[in-house]
């Protein structure tokens, strides 16, 4: 028997190619199928809870608008402030018991009288064909934005955008009415 002289690198050399496929093969195989690594699903377990953060802090961000409504806000009027905040209506309407027309038609008693219907003046045909009465809500909804509410209005007014303001203003107007000595 002739032993072969190179038998020993032959054995040697060979535990060293399969000792070399092994790892090429695991590193091969991590990369296509890599572990599910734990640290990344804690950050994935972080970020979710930022945005849960994120979404309640949008909620209780939300404006005030939409939670206090009109009914509530005109239990407690501030009629005092209201006849302030009145003034920007002056400029276009008389609010005097018995007034005429300036560049809109008088409010003395407005709430709750049908729109469109002062003698004598020359209303939009769009706040005519709205054919509404001016209850309370239907006057938050007009002096928040006339333009929103009866599209092609001759109203030119911005709106008053505080709710605070429009109720404190309309607990005023409801003050000009017959209850309180006047007629429209
Ligand atoms: C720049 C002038 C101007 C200002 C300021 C203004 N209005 Fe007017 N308003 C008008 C005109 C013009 C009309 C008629 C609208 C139409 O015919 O479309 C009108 C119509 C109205 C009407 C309908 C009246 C009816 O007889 O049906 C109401 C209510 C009203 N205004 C309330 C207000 C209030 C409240 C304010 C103050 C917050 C205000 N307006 C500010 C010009 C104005």
């Amino acid at each position: 028997m002739t032993q072969d002289p190179l038998l020993k690198v032959k054995i040697f050399g060979g535990i060293l190619l399969s000792l070399f496929i092994l790892t090429l093969g695991r590193s091969v195989s991590n990369k296509l199928y890599p572990p599910p690594p734990h640290k990344v699903t804690l950050a994935y377990a972080g970020e979710e809870a930022k945005t849960q953060q994120k979404t309640t802090e949008k909620i209780t961000t939300a404006p005030v608008e939409s939670t206090v409504d009109l009914a509530t806000l005109l239990k407690d009027v501030d009629i005092t402030a209201g006849k302030k905040i009145a003034a920007k209506c002056r400029t276009c309407h008389s609010l005097k018991k018995n007034g005429g027309i300036k560049i809109g038609p008088p409010l003395w008693g407005i709430i709750d009288s049908p729109a469109g219907a002062f003698f004598g003046f020359n209303y939009s045909t769009e706040l005519k064909q709205k054919n509404i009465h001016w209850s309370v809500q239907n006057m938050n909804h007009f002096i928040k934005n006339p333009q929103e509410f009866i599209a092609g209005t001759k109203m030119r007014f911005n709106g008053i955008r505080k709710s605070v303001d429009r109720a404190n203003l309309i607990g005023y107007l409801q003050t000009l009415n017959s209850t309180n000595g006047g007629t429209r």
